[in-house]
């Protein structure tokens, strides 16, 4: 029996995360081509806080229910959601934005076209944590930037959600990857297969790159929102790609030989603008990794849906006494 209401973590406008209310909300009905999910976990991400402040802008309607991933249960199938019934686990990461409503709710209404299986035997938890970075980290590498096996990566924060998930994609496509993170994630960056790390906070971060790179960087992701394209391109080997996926405010400057008389490009990407058959493509690849055990992730803590808004803190002002890793929400 599906309630006709629910508990939700919503906004009536964009705000600061005090706006976030947890309270209740009407059960949402699904379309002909849509699922009801009951959710069992969700995570939060970066882009939940620019859509719940306003810094990115995106069509809501109010009261608008915040989150971007969950892993649940369906509970009701559209006559046009081929391929899905009640009972199946499933899993989406486009939610909360776009029009879209969130996921930081008891059910949510998803898309057949957005939502996948979860593979049999996969801890939603673990799952949860990697939708978002992985599937950004999948589009970033081989539909941005064409990764190719025996290349070289440098991926800078390999030690984030987003930097993680690159370093592992990258290790398991056969890229030999470089690396940067703080000196207490070294080991966590090589458990997840960096071949050379790197300390960011090293003045000579820069020529250690070179040194591991002599013949040149292929592919250059920064998930931390530095950009120094300068250094970087000085780093390319010819045909280089940087692939831009962070950093919103900031400036560069942008050294025009060293990008075309080496054939190098840089390109800029956000997975909000990603059509839903690139999400696919994206969940397909993530669903044998996660299927085969081949995905790791570090969970910091997990919050009952009544403490939404400090989930949004905890990215905005990181405690440093936590552990390192994900931020995840139970309904
Ligand atoms: N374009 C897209 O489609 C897309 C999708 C997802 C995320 N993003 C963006 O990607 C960024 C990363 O997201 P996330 O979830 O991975 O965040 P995250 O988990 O906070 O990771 C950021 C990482 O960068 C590291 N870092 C900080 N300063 C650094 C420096 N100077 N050099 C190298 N690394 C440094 C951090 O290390 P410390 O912890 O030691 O500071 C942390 O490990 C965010 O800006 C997010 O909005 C974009």
């Amino acid at each position: 029996m599906i309630p006709t209401a629910m508990r939700a973590a919503y906004i009536t406008a964009t705000g600061p995360a005090e706006s976030i209310r947890v309270g209740e909300l009407p059960v949402p009905r699904p379309g002909p081509t849509d699922v009801l999910v009951r959710t069992t976990v969700t995570a939060v991400n970066h882009v939940d806080t620019f859509v719940r402040s306003g810094s990115y802008r995106t069509p809501l309607s109010f009261p608008f229910v915040i989150g971007r991933d969950l892993v649940g249960e369906v509970v009701e199938a559209g006559p046009g959601a081929a391929g899905f019934g009640v009972g199946d686990l499933v899993w989406c990461n486009s939610l909360g934005h776009g029009g879209r409503q969130g996921s930081f709710a008891e059910y949510a209404v998803v898309s057949a076209e957005r939502l996948y299986h979860l593979p049999g035997g996969v801890d939603p938890d673990l799952a949860v944590s990697l939708l978002h970075p992985a599937a950004t980290a999948h589009l970033a590498l081989f539909r941005e930037a064409g990764l190719c096996p025996g290349e070289t990566v440098v991926v800078g924060g390999g030690a984030g959600g987003v930097g993680g998930a690159l370093v592992q994609l990258a290790h398991l496509s056969g890229a030999r990857v470089i690396a940067t993170a703080s000196g207490r994630d070294a080991q966590w960056c090589r458990d997840l297969g960096a071949d050379v790390v790197i300390d960011y906070a090293d003045p000579a971060a820069s020529s250690r790159i070179r040194e591991a790179a002599p013949d040149g960087v292929d592919v250059h992701v920064d998930t931390s929102g530095h950009h120094d394209l300068e250094t970087t391109l000085g780093l390319m080997a010819r045909g280089g790609r940087v692939v831009v996926l962070a950093g919103r405010d900031a400036g560069a400057r942008l050294p025009i030989g060293a990008l075309y008389t080496a054939d190098r490009s840089i390109r800029g990407f956000v997975i909000s603008n990603a059509a839903a058959s690139d999400l696919a493509t994206a969940a397909r690849a993530l669903n044998v990794l996660l299927a085969a055990g081949r995905l790791r992730s570090r969970i910091a803590l997990t919050l009952p849906l009544a403490e939404a808004a400090r989930a949004h803190l905890l990215l905005e002002h990181p405690d440093p006494a936590l552990p390192r890793g994900r931020v995840l929400v139970r309904p």
